[in-house]
């Protein structure tokens, strides 16, 4: 085939064009063979923060969940336990955990089992307001994605919202974070660890049982359902007074029982854990905020970090159980010290003293140790 002198340079280009289009291609395919058979772990990250009532959870909650890449939810095994409130945490285990795996998938139809039939508003869930990502866009757009909310003004302004939201805004999100005080050891969550559909990380958070002890006593009926399930089997033989130390003992155990299985796992899945006590987050609160969003894959954003430093220095009593003010978060650790009778912390670091060790806090002798500030009970320890 001959071609007018004319054509000839057309031709040349389309050829180069095509060479480059072809090269194009073959990058373009290579690059995304190699992403999809590199990439380990699917997308997004899942976050379980693992800890106990009164344990700082609702802070560590706050600090995950004003992130803006962040969809957050506080307790939704609440609804578990309250539907079943004649349950064991055992026999409500299973329950609990194939709840969250749902949740964790953006799957919310997996809390019509736990709700009233009928159409429901996302306000249906148990303390929504605490989640930004239910006070912002695409959940409540009078709200953009990054701010910091309020749970006062969210629930004033989106409280009507229908409960489809919730899975729409879950789905908008690169990180899904929970946090729940309802397990009881590890063994439960081994399979959604190894659940290839799932990227688990567990933050384990941890508090010193005195404070914990002292802070139940001031929401002794906030926490009475709770508090019957954990001690089911034994509630009918102890003595009134005895049950606080019971469900203390039980509590400090399965503490214990987790840090020790996760000695257990293989290193891949001991990378997906992180110990947190809340004695250093309240003492560092900026250093270890870092710590949790490195670990999580997130940044510390410029607006988060005067947040966290806002909250952390300013003061505040932060009396209600769910609710995290801004608070001397020190002078509120160190309060059992002062309030609570040397007796009743003997007792309780009989119940929980092994727990103490393993997690480095230190048991005090007498009431002159105690009451003396200057005495650091916190051991200095690395995770
Ligand atoms: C794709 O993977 C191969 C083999 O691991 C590697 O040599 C190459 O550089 C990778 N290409 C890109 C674009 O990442
Ligand atoms: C997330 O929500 C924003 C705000 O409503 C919207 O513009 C964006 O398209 C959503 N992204 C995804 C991945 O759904
Ligand atoms: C921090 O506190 C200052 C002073 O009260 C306030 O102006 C600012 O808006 C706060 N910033 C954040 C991010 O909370
Ligand atoms: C308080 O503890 C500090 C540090 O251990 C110690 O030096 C001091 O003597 C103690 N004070 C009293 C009154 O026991």
């Amino acid at each position: 085939m001959m071609l007018p002198p004319k054509l000839r340079p057309l031709l040349l280009f389309l050829v180069s064009q095509m060479a480059v289009f072809i090269l194009f291609i073959h990058l373009y395919n290579h690059n995304n063979f190699n992403s999809s058979s590199t990439r380990e772990e699917p997308q997004p990250m899942h976050v379980l923060i693992l800890s106990s009532w009164r344990s700082g959870s609702s802070f560590v909650g706050q600090l995950f969940g004003q992130h803006p890449d962040v969809f957050y939810l506080m307790e939704p095994a609440w609804h578990v336990w309250m539907t079943f409130t004649q349950s064991t945490p055992r026999s409500l285990h299973m329950a609990v955990r194939d709840l969250i795996r749902s949740v964790f998938l953006c799957d919310m139809s997996v809390f019509d089992a736990y709700m009233k039939p009928g159409p429901q508003k996302q306000s249906s869930l148990f303390l929504w307001e605490t989640s930004r990502a239910l006070c912002t866009a695409p959940a409540c757009n009078i709200f953009p994605q990054d701010t910091i909310t309020n749970p006062d003004n969210c629930r004033l302004l989106c409280s009507q919202e229908p409960f489809e939201v919730v899975e729409k805004a879950c789905r908008n999100y690169s990180h899904v974070v929970l946090k729940e005080v309802r397990f009881f050891n590890l063994q439960v969550l081994y399979p959604l660890l190894r659940d290839p559909s799932l990227n688990l990380h567990i933050v384990h958070l941890v508090r010193d049982p005195r404070a914990v002890f002292h802070s139940r006593e001031h929401t002794t009926n906030e926490l009475m359902i709770d508090s019957q399930i954990v001690m089911r089997q034994e509630q009918q033989k102890l003595q009134e007074d005895d049950k606080p130390y019971y469900v203390m003992q039980i509590i400090c155990q399965s503490q214990l029982e987790i840090y020790k299985a996760v000695q257990t796992l293989p290193e891949d899945l001991k990378q997906r854990y992180l110990l947190m006590r809340y004695e250093d987050l309240v003492r560092k609160p900026l250093a270890q905020t870092a710590r949790l969003y490195d670990y999580a894959g997130l940044k510390f954003l410029p607006h988060l970090q005067t947040w966290v430093h806002n909250i952390t220095q300013g003061k505040g009593t932060g009396s209600h159980p769910f609710k995290t003010e801004s608070r001397d978060a020190v002078s509120t650790s160190q309060a059992w010290r002062l309030s609570l009778p040397y007796k009743k912390v003997s007792r309780l670091q009989e119940a929980c003293g092994k727990a103490m060790n393993m997690l480095g806090y230190r048991l005090i002798r007498s009431e002159q140790e105690q009451r003396n500030l200057s005495l650091d009970l916190l051991s200095t320890w690395t995770p």
